[in-house]
C-alpha cells in the first residue's frame, strides 16, 4: 500500500538536509596529541562537502573528564582544550555556512559530569541552593540494618543507578556512570539554566542539536522498584519509570519553543519507546517539541528483548521490513518525521553486524546500506567511516583494547562470575560484535601509519584498525566505483530529486519476500524504486513493477540482468531505478 505524506509535512530545511556524525576524538588529529580536534575537522570540510552531506553533528566537545567520552559535561559553555577553543567553533560554523552546510551540536541534558560546578555545589550540603538540581534520596535499610539504595534500578553501565554520598549521607541518581549524576528537571531554576545554554549556542550560530537521551529527563517521582526481568543481576532496568515520564511533554514543549524560534534542527535520542502515539506527540509537526527522534528498532534487531545487550541473539529480515513499514507509515501519515540511521558511536559497524565485511562483499554491503538509509523517508544520518565501509574491530584484539566504560564495566562484572574458558570465548565473540568501541576506532584517511589519523610517531588514544591499508579515504575519494562515491552519489540524488525522496510517498513492495527489501518513492513527476538483496546468495526477484520502463541510476555491481520483470541480483546487490512520469 502506498503511504502518502500528510499535508502537515511542509518543506523545511531540516527535512531536506542530510547529517554526518563526527566523533571528534577519532576523526582527525591535527595538533599531534593522538586525539582528534576541531582543526582536524576543519581540514576535512571539502571531504565532507564532496560526500554531499549537508549538516555536521559533532558528538560532545565540551570540557569533560571523559569518563564517558564527553557525555559527561563539566561546562556547557566552553570547548574542551583537547579539541580546540570557542574561536575554532566560530570558524567551523562560518566555514560550514560558507559551503551551504549546517552545524549541529550534541547537548547532554539528562546528566552532567560530577565535576560540573552545579554538582559540586549540590553535593556540598543539603541546604545548598542547587541541592535540588540533582536527584537526591535517603537510603533504605533492610531488616538487618544494612544500607540499601532507594530502589533497585540498574545503570546502563551495569551497576546500581544510585551512588552513596558520604558528606551529605544521601544517594544521588545516575542512569549512567556514577560520575554522570542525573539532573533534576523538576526544578524550575535548573530548567532556566538549561534553556539559557540552548540559547547560548543558537546565538553563536549553531543550527540545531542532537539531544542525548532526552526522553529520560522526567522521572516518576515515586521512584518505584523495577520489575525483575533478569535475575542474574542485583539491579534491574527501570526505564518504565523514566522513559517518556510524566512531565516529558511539558519539558519538551518549553525546549521546543526556543528551538522553533530559531527554526533549529533537533533530533532527540529516544530509546525504549514503542508507543507510536507517544512518538508522534514528540515529533508531530504541530506539536513544536522536537523535529525528529532516534527510534531504536533497527539498532536492536539482534538484541534479545528485555535482556542484556551482550546476550546472544539473531536478527530477521522480516523484522527489519516490518519496522521500516511501520515507521514510514506512522511518520508520513501522522505528520511526524523520520531520522534514518543505522550506525552511530554507540553501535557496531553495519557491514560487520548485519551484512558482510568479507573482502568480497564489504563494498557491496556498504553501498547497499547507502541505498537503504538515504532513500527511505526522513532525514538520513551517516556516521563517520560508514561512507568508507569501515568494519568492526578484528576478533583477535584483546579486551584491554576496548576502552569504553560500558564494555569495561560489563567485562568486570562478567569475569567476577568465574566463567569457564569456553564462556569467555563465547562472550568475547558477542562483545566483539556489539561493543560501542567498534564505531569509535580512529578514521582511516590514508595508508600511512595510523591511517593518517595522527602523526606516525604518536600513539592514538584508541588503536587504529589495521585494515586502513586498504580501506581508507584517499583510496576512495575521486574513484567513481568506490564506496565513498556511491554514498556521495546517493546523497546527491536525494538532493536533486527531493520531490520524491524527501516529500514523496513510500511503498514497501514484496513484503513477504525473505531476501529482498524493495520500496518505491514517488512524486508527481518521478518514480524511484530501490531493490536490495540483503542476503549472501544470488536471488531471482520477480518485481511487481514494469521494471523494463525504468532507468538504472545506481547499481553496486557492474552487471544487472533483467528478463521480463525478473531481476537477477548478486549477493548484497542493490539498485536504484528511476522512471519519469509525463505530466
Ligand atoms: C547516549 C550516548 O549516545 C552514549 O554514548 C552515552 O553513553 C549515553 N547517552 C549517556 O550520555
Amino acid at each position: 500500500m502506498k503511504i502518502v505524506p500528510s499535508e502537515k509535512i511542509q518543506p523545511v530545511w531540516w527535512r531536506e538536509t542530510s547529517v554526518y556524525q563526527i566523533y571528534p576524538a577519532s576523526f582527525k588529529d591535527e595538533n599531534g596529541d593522538g586525539f582528534g580536534d576541531l582543526q582536524g575537522i576543519l581540514s576535512k570540510l571539502d571531504y565532507l562537502k564532496g560526500l554531499n552531506v549537508e549538516s555536521i553533528w559533532l558528538s560532545p566537545i565540551y570540557p569533560s573528564p571523559l569518563k564517558d567520552m564527553g557525555y559527561d559535561v563539566s561546562n556547557y559553555k566552553e570547548i574542551d582544550s583537547r579539541y580546540g577553543s570557542l574561536q575554532d567553533i566560530n570558524v567551523l560554523a562560518k566555514e560550514l555556512h560558507k559551503r551551504g552546510m549546517k552545524l549541529v551540536m550534541d547537548l547532554v541534558l539528562n546528566h552532567t559530569s560530577d565535576q560540573h560546578d552545579w554538582f559540586k555545589e549540590s553535593r556540598s550540603s543539603k541546604t545548598n541552593s542547587k541541592r535540588d538540581w540533582y536527584i537526591w534520596r535517603p537510603a533504605k535499610y533492610n531488616k538487618d540494618g544494612k544500607r540499601l539504595p532507594p530502589n533497585n534500578w540498574r545503570s546502563y553501565f551495569d551497576t546500581s543507578a544510585w551512588e552513596w554520598d558520604e558528606t551529605t549521607q544521601e544517594y544521588f541518581l545516575h542512569l549512567w556512570a556514577p560520575e554522570q549524576p542525573d539532573i533534576n528537571w523538576e526544578s524550575p531554576e535548573l530548567r532556566k539554566a538549561i534553556y539559557d545554554i540552548v540559547r547560548y549556542w543558537l546565538d553563536r550560530g549553531v543550527d540545531g542539536f542532537r539531544l542525548d537521551v532526552i526522553n529520560m529527563i522526567s522521572k516518576n517521582q515515586e521512584f518505584p522498584d523495577a520489575l525483575v526481568t533478569d535475575d542474574r543481576y542485583d539491579y534491574q532496568m527501570g526505564y518504565k519509570y523514566y522513559a517518556n515520564g510524566p512531565r516529558i511533554h511539558e519539558y519538551l514543549k518549553e525546549l521546543g519553543q526556543i528551538l522553533h524560534e530559531y527554526n533549529a534542527f533537533s533530533v532527540g535520542e529516544m530509546p525504549h519507546v514503542e508507543d507510536t502515539d507517544e512518538v508522534l506527540r514528540v515529533v508531530g509537526a504541530d506539536r513544536r517539541e522536537l523535529t525528529m527522534i532516534f527510534q531504536f528498532d533497527l539498532v536492536s534487531l539482534d538484541l534479545v528483548p528485555g535482556k542484556h545487550k551482550y546476550v546472544e541473539g539473531t536478527w530477521k529480515l522480516s523484522d527489519l521490513k516490518k519496522s521500516v513499514k511501520k515507521w514510514q507509515s506512522i511518520y508520513l501519515t501522522g505528520g511526524g518525521w523520520n531520522a534514518s540511521f543505522i550506525e552511530n558511536h554507540d553501535q557496531p559497524r553495519t557491514v560487520s553486524r548485519y551484512l558482510s565485511d568479507s573482502p568480497e562483499h564489504r563494498a557491496h554491503s556498504s553501498k547497499l546500506m547507502a541505498l537503504f538509509i538515504v532513500f527511505q523517508g526522513g532525514t538520513p544520518f551517516v556516521y563517520q567511516g560508514q561512507e568508507l565501509a569501515l568494519a568492526n574491530i578484528p576478533r583477535d584484539w584483546s579486551i584491554s583494547e576496548y576502552v569504553d566504560v560500558e564494555t569495561q564495566n560489563f567485562w568486570k562484572l562478567f569475569m567476577s562470575g568465574n566463567p569457564t574458558q569456553e564462556e569467555i570465548q563465547k562472550t568475547m565473540d558477542i562483545v566483539n560484535m556489539r561493543a560501542r568501541d567498534n564505531g569509535r576506532t580512529p578514521m582511516h584517511w590514508d595508508s600511512s601509519p595510523n591511517g593518517g589519523f595522527c602523526p606516525k610517531d604518536v600513539k592514538p588514544w584508541m588503536r587504529v584498525t589495521e585494515d586502513f591499508n586498504e580501506w581508507n579515504a584517499s583510496s576512495q575519494v575521486g574513484k567513481p566505483d568506490s564506496v565513498y562515491s556511491f554514498w556521495s552519489a546517493s546523497l546527491g540524488y536525494r538532493k536533486a530529486m527531493k520531490d520524491a525522496v524527501v516529500y514523496g510517498s513510500f511503498e514497501l513492495l514484496s513484503e513477504e519476500d525473505p531476501s529482498i527489501v524493495a520500496f518505491v518513492r514517488e512524486s508527481n513527476s518521478t518514480v524511484l524504486a530501490v531493490i536490495l538483496n540483503f542476503t549472501d546468495k544470488s536471488v531471482s526477484y520477480e518485481c511487481p513493477l514494469q521494471i523494463g520502463g525504468f532507468q538504472v541510476l545506481l547499481n553496486n555491481y557492474e552487471d544487472l540482468v533483467i528478463k521480463e520483470n525478473v531481476i537477477h541480483l548478486n549477493p548484497y546487490q542493490g539498485v536504484l531505478f528511476k522512471k519519469s512520469l509525463s505530466t
